[in-house]
């Protein structure tokens, strides 16, 4: 299958404004969430990234409605599914959205098809029968309708609950770390699977994930969170070009080679970033201008 590179829309599908979210008990409290704000545009793959605990579930489930802000407004398609101030909380049933999780949630007394077509007899969806198969046949496993859950690969489990995803036709799907249960080799095959059918489908998805590489694969826009907020946001083709712009800097104005020796850590790019400043300014015409903006620094702590 070819990956269709087209770009997403401008349109914004999901419009988080503002949220927090704290968990108290008696003895203390945590914010997960402090004034998160951020776009998935139609047809847009976002990727969530960061480092355990620093509320990318909290942030993914709130825009489910598993998960109740203490603050804060979102939005989908335009419709308002939670506001704080005028005490709106849509269901998740009817937001319009399907999720994946890292533990696939498939029903273990059901087959595969049944676990498929269930949400879509919930929603009395017609032509049950032929949304299955074309979802599973998408996910190649077209030959595992009849089979339990028990009875497959973590790997093909994963791919079923992607096929259900799928079949629900809905514009919206939210996946939590779903890669990180099946083994490396799968997980890879997974992961492009997903790429292409996110770019061929042109699904707006919110994925969470703390692997960097998982993340540069699938994003068309990575936004990075650290204790409860968003630290930065760009897309992973920036992050890319980091060594390459930086190779072209130093042919074109002769300068010194770049104070870095791996290209994939933090301190590379904030050194890169001081570096291309300097010689920006001491060497560069006023004519040429480079926009780093779009640069996406990731955290050490990523880096697992
Ligand atoms: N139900 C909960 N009760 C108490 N604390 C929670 C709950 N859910 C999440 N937290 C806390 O909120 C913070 C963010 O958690 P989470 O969103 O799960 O992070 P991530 O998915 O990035 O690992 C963590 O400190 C976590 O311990
Ligand atoms: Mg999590």
């Amino acid at each position: 299958m070819m990956v269709n590179a087209s770009p997403p829309g401008t349109k914004a599908l999901v419009d988080i404004a503002g949220v927090s979210k704290s968990f108290r008990s008696r003895h203390s409290t945590v914010t997960a969430l402090g004034d998160v704000s951020m776009l998935v545009q139609e047809g847009e793959f976002v990727v969530l990234l960061g480092p355990s605990g620093c509320g990318k579930t909290t942030l993914l489930r709130s825009v489910a409605g598993l998960e109740k802000p203490d603050r804060g407004r979102i939005e989908i398609a335009g419709r308002t599914v939670f506001d704080s101030a005028q005490k709106i909380a849509v269901p998740p049933e009817n937001r319009g959205l399907s999720m994946v999780f890292q533990s696939y949630a498939l029903w273990p007394h059901m087959t595969v098809f049944d676990n498929i077509a269930y949400p879509l007899r919930n929603r009395k969806r017609p032509d049950v029968k032929g949304h299955v198969g074309r979802a599973l046949e998408m996910v190649r496993c077209g030959e595992l309708a009849s089979r339990y859950p028990g009875q497959l690969s973590g790997g093909q489990q994963q791919r079923v609950a992607l096929a259900r995803a799928l079949a629900s036709g809905d514009q919206l799907i939210l996946f939590d770390e779903p890669l990180s249960n099946v083994d490396a080799k799968v997980r890879e095959a997974v992961r492009f699977e997903l790429l292409n059918l996110q770019r061929e489908l042109g699904f707006s998805a919110l994925y969470v994930t703390h692997d960097q590489s998982e993340a540069t694969a699938l994003a068309h826009k990575i936004v990075v969170m650290r204790q409860g907020a968003v630290a930065q946001i760009g897309t992973p083709r920036a992050k890319l070009l980091v060594p390459s712009i930086g190779s072209m800097i130093q042919r074109r104005f002769d300068a010194p080679s770049l104070p870095y020796s791996s290209p994939s850590t933090a301190s590379c790019g904030r050194a890169f970033a001081r570096w291309s400043r300097t010689i920006l300014s001491t060497r560069v015409s006023a004519s040429v201008t480079i926009d780093l903006s779009g640069f996406v620094w990731m955290p050490r702590s990523c880096d697992r």
